[in-house]
């Protein structure tokens, strides 16, 4: 196959390439995208070094069994949409699309069947939503979910290089704050995107809307606090939902175990230990009410939440429609 990741220097770009490599998809070619900035700076796929080249209109009008986008919504709006009129298959991982009526929303082990027969843009939802609707998934599936209350605790690698860069440096003692509302060292800030006129930030929507759309049902309540947190990777999330059935806490334990790419543990479950795992994590389990209940969610963000579902997506299209 011949795959191009626009935006290969950044965070989720670089660990796209390697969850690539991790996954085994079988590359004839891997052509690297990035600004200006970043053009010529060499990159590590198995044992090759490849130079990163200057993202142009011309590239997107080569031919591609995949282009992976994640160098921000402005670039997915520009070239996208003309790497699928020449015919590509994007996977972007922008908010650009992902409300789109007709553009997929894709987390594969939920609606993968949305890919069969499907060609163009594809959304890779927000870091948060996925993880929350893996855990659900099969709740949802087998007891109904009709309200969801999340509050997230959001590493500083979900803002890319520059979120990490601003965490590093506060350490150092340059406390100069450049990318989040406040001194995130030492601190937690309750503020993720700008504000919505209804007081909830972006972020927080993300979820309400992505949940709804990847559960195809507009009558999950979804209630947000997107919170980020002096953590490198790994988002965490506090989930209280309610079902439309009563079942025993054994029910709902079983249903997350039986969930793909998903662990149930007993023991507590904390990000600083599953960083670079491709699973979710869910813990602290509990029975709040006769329908309702809680549990603590933890992945990876730039895996999970990014890179891995964004592979996952190429590899489920690849299989549904050429069988390879
Ligand atoms: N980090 C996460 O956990 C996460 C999770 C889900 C989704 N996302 C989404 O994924 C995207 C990338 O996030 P990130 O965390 O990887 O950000 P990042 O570390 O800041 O990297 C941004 C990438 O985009 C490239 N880029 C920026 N402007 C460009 C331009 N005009 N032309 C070509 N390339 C350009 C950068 O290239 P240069 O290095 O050359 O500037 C870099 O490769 C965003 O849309 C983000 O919302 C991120």
């Amino acid at each position: 196959m011949k795959i191009g990741i626009v935006g290969a220097s950044g965070e989720v770009g670089r660990t796209m390439i390697k969850v690539l490599e991790k996954m085994e998809v079988s590359i004839g070619e891997l052509i690297l995208l990035a600004s200006s900035k970043s053009a010529g700076k060499e990159l590590m796929y198995k044992d090759k070094q490849i130079k990163i080249q200057e993202l142009t209109e011309e590239k997107m009008k080569q031919k591609y069994d995949y282009l992976l986008f994640s160098a921000g919504g402005d670039v997915s709006r520009k070239y996208a949409p003309l790497a699928q009129e020449y015919g590509n298959t994007v996977i972007d991982n922008s908010s650009a699309f992902r409300m789109h009526k007709d553009i997929p929303l894709v987390v594969p082990e939920i609606n993968a069947g949305l890919l069969k027969g499907y060609r163009g843009i594809i959304s890779n939802p927000n870091c948060s939503t996925i993880q929350m609707v893996l855990a659900l998934n099969k709740i949802h599936e087998n007891v109904g979910i009709k309200e969801v209350v999340v509050s997230t605790y959001q590493a500083v690698s979900g803002a890319g290089n520059k979120g990490i860069s601003e965490l590093q440096a506060q350490q150092a003692g340059d406390m100069e704050i450049k990318h989040f509302p406040d001194q995130i060292l030492n601190n937690v800030i309750p503020k993720i995107g700008e504000y919505e006129p209804n007081g909830f930030t972006q972020e927080e929507m993300k979820m309400v809307n992505e949940t709804r759309k990847i559960f195809n049902d507009s009558g999950i309540d979804v209630f947000a606090t997107t919170v980020r947190v002096p953590v490198f990777y790994g988002h965490s999330e506090s989930v209280f939902f309610r079902t439309e059935k009563e079942v025993q806490l054994s029910e709902i334990k079983k249903l997350i175990e039986m969930s793909e790419n998903v662990v149930y543990s007993d023991e507590i479950i904390t990000p600083l230990h599953i960083a670079q795992s491709d699973l979710t994590y869910v813990s602290r389990l509990r029975k709040a009410g006769p329908k309702e209940y809680m549990m603590w969610v933890v992945a990876d963000n730039v895996r999970v939440g990014a890179a891995t579902n964004a592979v996952r997506i190429l590899l489920s299209h690849a299989q549904l429609n050429t069988g390879k």
